[in-house]
């Protein structure tokens, strides 16, 4: 499959790398607004090279598209790539909000093409296989994530609400977030506190949150919570799912099986990264457009994590828990 790729400096490199040793994809174009960034990669990859990525639309054949940009630019370039009958593979989330989401699914299904939302995590064997081993220890009760790094001091366009449309509950929350989805379905209520306290008198811009807990309950009486914090350490991530009949830990490429009171029942271990998940998601993006079917975390299902979080701001805005109304 022919694939341009808009945005290589920052999680983009992966991408790009996914591009060029993916099984079915062959790269045929580059564009990033930084002219260097941009310049080298085509020359070292001998493809069309440019800063802007209307010239990359408009110049180079192709038949889809990865895009790894800033969250205030996706809208311009979906509906530019639609228009072009581009599928098109985006990095979470699937938009700043809900209703800007609803609209990129309606982009693409007016267009007929694939709109997939990266979720990388859905490609690493350890969440997989705690995905499908959650018969062991159902019923399950509670999901539990915590997730936290240290970002740089400037958070540049990710502090700034207008361009990110949340900050760190919203930019790295969406990876737990879509973990509790995928492994456990969507909540029915919930309720978030969200910080902006982390880095006090910071000459960057910055008005969004930095730190969030949020907190689940089901319909069914289950319950869940996150904790996010990307100022902060140590560097975590981890997922629990808690069953009547035991416990289970995934990190990337960890799994552990505890009994309810807990006696370990099996440690697994992968050989795998991030990168091979980037890639394994790309090769499924693929094959996903070239049979016609309904890529994993598609634009439309990735909507019910879009209304988790919109639900989890209105309720750190009101402090009162919100019903999440699924679209
Ligand atoms: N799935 C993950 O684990 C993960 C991790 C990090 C980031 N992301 C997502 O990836 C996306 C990008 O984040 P990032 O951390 O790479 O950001 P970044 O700021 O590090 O990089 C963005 C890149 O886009 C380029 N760019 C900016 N404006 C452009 C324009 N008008 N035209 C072309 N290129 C332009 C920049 O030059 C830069 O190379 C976001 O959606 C973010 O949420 C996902």
């Amino acid at each position: 499959m022919k694939l341009g790729i808009i945005g290589i400096g920052g999680h983009g490199a992966g991408h790009l790398r996914a591009i060029l040793n993916g099984q079915g994809a062959e790269l045929v174009g580059i564009a990033d607004a930084n002219e260097t960034l941009a310049r080298q990669a085509g020359e070292q990859h001998q493809v069309p090279n440019f800063t802007r990525w209307q010239d990359l639309l408009e110049q180079v054949p192709m038949e889809g598209l990865v895009v790894c940009v800033p969250h205030d630019l996706y809208d311009e370039i979906i509906a530019a790539a639609c228009g072009k009958k581009l599928h098109v593979l985006k990095e979470k989330p699937v938009a700043r909000n809900l209703e800007e989401g609803k609209r990129f699914v309606h982009y693409a299904e007016s267009a007929g093409v694939k709109l997939m939302v990266g979720t990388q995590r859905r490609f690493s064997p350890a969440f997989q296989t705690m995905r499908s081993r959650q018969t062991a220890v159902a019923p399950l009760f509670m999901f539990r994530s915590h997730y936290s790094f240290c970002w740089e001091p400037d958070f540049a366009w990710r502090g700034v609400k207008e361009r990110a449309g949340g900050g760190a509950m919203l930019d790295m929350g969406y990876h737990p977030i879509d973990q509790m989805l995928w492994q456990m379905g969507a909540p029915s209520e919930v309720y978030a506190v969200c910080s902006d306290k982390a880095r006090p008198g910071t000459p960057f811009p910055y008005d969004t949150d930095d730190t969030a807990i949020l907190t689940c309950r089901y319909a069914n009486g289950s319950i869940g919570y996150i904790l996010m914090s990307w100022a902060t350490s140590p560097p975590e991530e981890s997922v629990y799912l808690h069953g009547a009949n035991g416990v289970l830990k995934s990190t990337w490429n960890e799994l552990t099986h505890w009994t309810p009171q807990g006696e370990l029942v099996e440690e697994q271990h992968w050989a795998f990264d991030g990168y091979d998940a980037l890639r394994t998601q790309l090769e499924t993006f693929i094959q996903s457009v070239q049979s016609g079917s309904e890529p994993p975390s598609s634009a439309q299902e990735q909507l019910a994590n879009m209304a988790i979080l919109d639900a989890a701001y209105r309720s750190a805005e009101t402090g009162a828990p919100q019903k999440v109304e699924l679209p």
